[in-house]
């Protein structure tokens, strides 16, 4: 019932004439629809401040912020420097980043590098910045490729209260692609006042958090114009806590050219599209509608178990042909990346994901236990390995490991289909997939956990040893 207090809740400007697509799954509040906006929705960019070519240097600011999600509302969010998704770092392979970051949120936070291989202090974990603290962090940007950032501390109270934002690394291959446009997926629960609130409760706590208002770059369904024949790329993040994005966009292909921090061998044109929590794709669109329609990127139904997920299409970003005629662009190279078959002969692991119902909250585990109990896992840098993640829940997971990239081998029985790199997998309920993980990164000790962030601080995160 607190679902139908909510709809009732949000306004009745906003819901008129939709009622009929409002319905969430019990573990998931309804949608907000609204119809297509023209406002400005391009990420906001941190200035480098440093003169040298090879050197980027930025300043973060985690703050309370006013931002308008909703017209005429101002919802109180937790930002970097003020804007929603936090602003747009920009390096070049090889460039040397350095962000300065300062805390003005009233508990201690850090920053996470989604995706980057770096020294482990630099990673988020250790070296929490208390209110009022600055921490440099440092790093050389190894990999080209959209990468992100967000907190390692509460993290899904603080990324909930919008602390994320991009780094994309461009690396030689981009310049024969379509310039990319960087799109952050992420959703926020708001009232009728626009006030960000939060869910609680059984249900909640076992399926994490989801928002009513689905944002992309922080913007309700924003109209991206197009012309027919043109290619669109958009490098997708989803930074939301807990939601899933079934990515479709009708009568079109999406084409992945990448996917986490890294490019496919070639081209893979795909009819739709999971994007889980912590995920990036890298994906072009042909623009092969006729001048002057209008569609919609949408996220269609999934159920990523105990009812939670979405039961009907939403629309994400709106598409809006020109009415010029269409004209013609190059088609993409035929192969990207030289993606070498890992062995994985130096260990083969079992990492099983569990659930456990106790009075009044669900337990995360990993291999039966929570964390910081799950024993940890030694090994040596540059090994390659085969691990086995079992999803013994009836919900699935996103797994997400730190500072190394994995090729996915298997989903179920089912090899897939392209090779690729990749940081965090989704692993269906009731399902194992099979990884490689090549530990050629930084040595450490490493996390790896689930990304529904909830999730996480349930006790499904655990460490990695990785020695010299
Ligand atoms: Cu993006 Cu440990 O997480
Ligand atoms: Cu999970």
């Amino acid at each position: 019932m607190r679902r139908m207090a909510q709809v009732g809740s949000v306004g009745l400007s906003l819901l008129a004439g939709c009622m009929g697509a409002m319905g969430g799954m019990n573990g998931s509040p309804p949608v907000v629809v609204r119809a297509p906006t023209d406002a400005p929705w391009e990420v906001a960019r941190a200035p480098d401040t440093n003169a040298a070519p090879t050197i980027v240097e930025v300043t973060l600011e985690a703050r309370p912020a006013q931002v308008a999600l909703l017209d005429g509302r101002l919802t109180t969010l937790w930002t970097y420097n003020g804007v929603l998704p936090g602003p747009l770092i920009e390096a070049n392979v090889g460039d040397e980043v350095i962000v300065h970051f300062t805390n003005r949120l009233p508990e201690d936070t850090t920053i996470h590098w989604h995706g980057v291989r770096l020294p482990v202090e630099m990673d988020g974990i250790e070296n929490r910045v208390p209110p009022g603290g600055s921490f440099d962090y440092r790093f050389t940007a190894r990999d080209a490729g959209m990468f992100w950032y967000h907190p390692h501390v509460r993290s899904e109270a603080q990324v909930g209260h919008g602390l994320y934002g991009v780094l994309r690394v461009n690396g030689p291959l981009d310049a024969g692609l379509p310039a990319g446009k960087p799109v952050v997926l992420s959703d926020a629960l708001v009232d009728a006042q626009g006030g960000l609130t939060t869910a609680s409760g059984m249900m909640t706590q076992m399926t994490g958090v989801e928002g009513n208002l689905l944002l992309v770059n922080g913007v309700v369904r924003p109209t991206l114009n197009v012309r027919a024949g043109e290619k669109v790329r958009l490098q997708l993040v989803n930074a939301a806590v807990s939601r899933y994005f079934r990515l479709s966009l009708p009568g079109h292909l999406l084409t992945l050219v990448g996917e986490d921090g890294a490019w496919l061998e070639r081209p893979a044109p795909v009819q739709e599209l999971l994007l889980v929590p912590g995920q990036r794709a890298d994906v072009v669109i042909e623009a092969t509608g006729s001048p002057g329609s209008e569609l919609d990127l949408q996220s269609l139904a999934y159920d990523r178990g105990h009812s939670a997920g979405s039961n009907e299409p939403a629309n994400l970003l709106h598409l809006r042909y020109s009415s010029q005629p269409g004209i013609s662009t190059p088609a993409l190279p035929a192969t990207l990346a030289t993606i070498p078959a890992l062995a994985g002969a130096s260990a083969s692991r079992t990492i099983r994901l569990g659930e456990s119902m106790g009075m009044g909250s669900t337990t995360f585990t990993i291999n039966g236990q929570s964390y910081p109990n799950v024993p940890l896992i030694s090994s040596k840098r540059l090994r390659e390995e085969t691990w086995d993640i079992v999803n013994e829940s009836p919900m699935d997971h996103p797994f997400h490991l730190h500072g190394f990239f994995f090729q996915v081998v298997t989903v179920g029985s089912k090899p897939v289909g392209h090779a690729g790199w990749r940081d965090t997998v989704n692993v269906p309920s009731n399902t194992t997939v099979r990884i490689k993980v090549l530990l050629d990164g930084f040595p450490g000790r490493w996390m790896y956990h689930c990304h529904i962030l909830g999730h996480a601080e349930g006790g499904m995160m655990a460490e990695l040893q990785v020695d010299p």
